[in-house]
């Protein structure tokens, strides 16, 4: 059976998409974002880089951003209107609270996308990068927090933007366990 690319949760249908998360027209896109908010490598960098000095300037403002909390800024030459900037956690073997926290980067930024009523929304796979989280932990986690957060929320559309085929795997695996186990994971 093909893996699911899309699948229903009450109003908010997840997908998995390969590409690059800057190219989205969506109301929000997410960045991996280090705690000083001043940019980085990785889809920071990238982000950074499309969106131009306007960003770091407006990032500036906010005073940096704790581990699993999340801040919103405009797009400016993104074609996404927000960048919600989120820091997940390094990964550290599991035993340090990794799980809960990178469940908050998720949880955090789709209240914040709630409390600015955006109907869609793009995350990269949060701390699978330089902050060595493993992919399939962290795409169930991912995957899980978002049902949970997007219930009852403005948002219709929540994508998992992965930057290779071995990520858009992993999310794969977590949307047929969410389907397996739930009555409203409808496959379409
Ligand atoms: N679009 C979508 N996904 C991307 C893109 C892109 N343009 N560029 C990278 N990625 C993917 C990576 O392949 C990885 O799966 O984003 C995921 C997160 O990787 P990182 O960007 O390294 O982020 P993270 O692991 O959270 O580490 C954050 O790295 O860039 C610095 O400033 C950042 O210090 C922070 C740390």
């Amino acid at each position: 059976m093909e893996e699911p690319k899309s699948i229903r949760h009450g109003d908010t249908v997840l997908s998995i998409l390969v590409g690059d998360i800057t190219t989205l027209d969506v109301d929000a896109i997410v960045n991996a974002a280090n705690s000083s908010l001043l940019g980085g490598g990785g889809v920071d960098g990238a982000i950074h880089r499309r969106a131009g000095p306007e960003l770091v300037a407006e990032c500036r403002t906010l005073n940096g951003c704790k581990a699993g909390e999340a801040k919103i800024t405009r797009g400016y030459r993104l074609p996404a209107r927000h960048v919600i900037h989120t820091v997940g956690p390094v990964w550290r073997g599991g035993e340090h609270g990794e799980d809960a926290l990178l469940a908050d980067c998720y949880r955090n930024s789709l209240e914040l996308a709630g409390e600015f009523g955006l109907a869609s929304i793009a995350f990269p796979a949060i701390s699978t990068g330089r902050y060595r989280f493993p992919q399939d932990r962290a795409a169930q986690i991912a995957v899980t927090a978002a049902c949970e957060a997007a219930t009852g929320s403005s948002l219709q559309k929540i994508l998992f933007c992965c930057f290779d085929q071995m990520a858009a795997a992993a999310y794969q695996v977590a949307f047929a366990r969410l389907q397996s186990t739930s009555r409203t994971g409808d496959e379409f």
